[in-house]
């Protein structure tokens, strides 16, 4: 991370030139083709910071109705004078669709958007994937930034160009890779995030730290219980967070842009958290979910001699003490969390393969292109509690 050689941490000033304006001291991630800025109080300035990696006619800002109300004027505002325009759909993943795709484009284009725009999004992980997605087809692509609220948004979802809506058969199965122009990432919108929401980003969190770093692992499994409970977001540990989520990931993403190896370890988690969110019809949320997919995860891992012994433990503990449920809800059939898995995007010639850890802080995989294939009988015993 570099320091960026501005020095106000002060608010902009209204009205004068975007190019002259000052923005606060940052960190930024470089990355092929844009910049993630981290900064407490960029959100003031991001319009700045968008404009100058894309110099659209308009900026389209696409965000959910919640995050609309707590951010949508702060960000308008930061554009000032540069036309801008707020495009909002219902939050939730429910509505990563392809129906709300279709209207947020249609507004936009209503709304005589050319192909001379940008699209900014302004949220969690549901509008970073349904915004990217937008600016990945409209008009055949136009450049999008991102602007994420949520800490699971910060670390994960805002960084890559993944974008793309969920359809029946699965999550994630309609999209396109779409790298943002730029990243604006300011702590301290984490601030006003509810708790479930900011516990769902700590198990991103510990997934990086599972996936190339078991220090930052251990640090941030002694900080989290701290920083989840009400105002205790604010300081050091939260920013480490952050920064270090956030560098794990780019080191992956700058490795693999389109995930044709390593970058499936990233994945880690996912093929059951997927599958738990859609057999509960998405009740259990998305960190929730990739929170008890690794903790089923690592067993596997532990049963097929992949992992060493106590890498469940360890990861399950960290998860609980951060508030997270580590196990299957009851009522979720095992048989239809195996059928579920066979829609993972990783499954090849019908057999589910699986990102695993060999231990916190290493990936297995590496001489089979970073995924395991896994009968389900092994995940059968898993789901069992065996
Ligand atoms: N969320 C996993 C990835 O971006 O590859």
């Amino acid at each position: 991370m570099s320091r960026r050689p501005s020095g106000s941490t002060g608010a902009p000033r209204r009205n004068s030139s975007p190019e002259t304006r000052e923005i606060p001291l940052a960190h930024d991630i470089v990355m092929p083709g844009y910049s993630i800025t981290i900064s407490p109080g960029i959100l003031e300035s991001a319009g700045i910071v968008v404009h100058a990696a894309a110099r659209a006619h308009r900026y389209a800002i696409v965000t959910d109705i919640n995050v609309a109300a707590r951010f949508g004027q702060r960000l308008l505002e930061s554009f000032d004078p540069l036309p801008a325009q707020l495009f909002t759909f219902a939050g939730g993943e429910e509505y990563k669709t392809r129906d709300s795709w279709a209207r947020l484009t249609d507004d936009i284009a209503e709304a005589g958007f050319g192909r001379d725009c940008a699209i900014v999004s302004l949220g969690g992980g549901v509008t970073t994937d349904l915004a990217g997605f937008v600016a990945a087809t409209y008009m055949r692509g136009v450049p999008v930034a991102h602007v994420p609220t949520s800490l699971l948004a910060m670390v994960d979802a805002s960084v890559g160009g993944k974008a793309g809506v969920d359809i029946p058969a699965g999550k994630n199965l309609v999209g396109a890779f779409h790298q943002p122009c730029s990243v604006i990432v300011d702590p301290l919108v984490l601030e006003s995030l509810p708790r479930q929401e900011l516990r769902a980003g700590f198990a991103e969190v510990l997934k990086h730290g599972v996936i190339a770093d078991a220090p930052f692992f251990d640090r941030m499994a002694r900080a989290i219980p701290q920083l989840a409970q009400p105002g205790g977001e604010a300081g050091h540990a939260m920013l480490e967070a952050v920064r270090r989520g956030i560098a794990i990931k780019c080191d992956i993403v700058r490795r693999d842009e389109r995930e044709e190896g390593i970058r499936a370890v990233l994945n880690f988690g996912h093929t059951l958290g997927h599958a738990i969110e859609l057999v509960s019809h998405f009740a259990i949320p998305h960190g929730e979910a990739v929170a008890i997919g690794m903790v089923l995860e690592a067993r596997l891992a532990e049963r097929t001699g992949v992992a060493e012994q106590g890498t469940r433990d360890r990861i399950a503990n960290a998860l609980a003490a951060a508030g997270l449920p580590t196990a299957v809800p009851a009522d979720l059939s095992a048989n239809a969390l195996i059928a579920a898995t066979r829609a993972d995007k990783k499954a090849r010639g019908g057999t589910v393969r699986y990102a695993l850890p060999r231990r916190v802080g290493a990936m297995a995989g590496e001489e089979s292109g970073w995924t395991i294939p896994v009968d389900d009988a092994a995940v059968h015993e898993v789901l069992a509690g065996r």
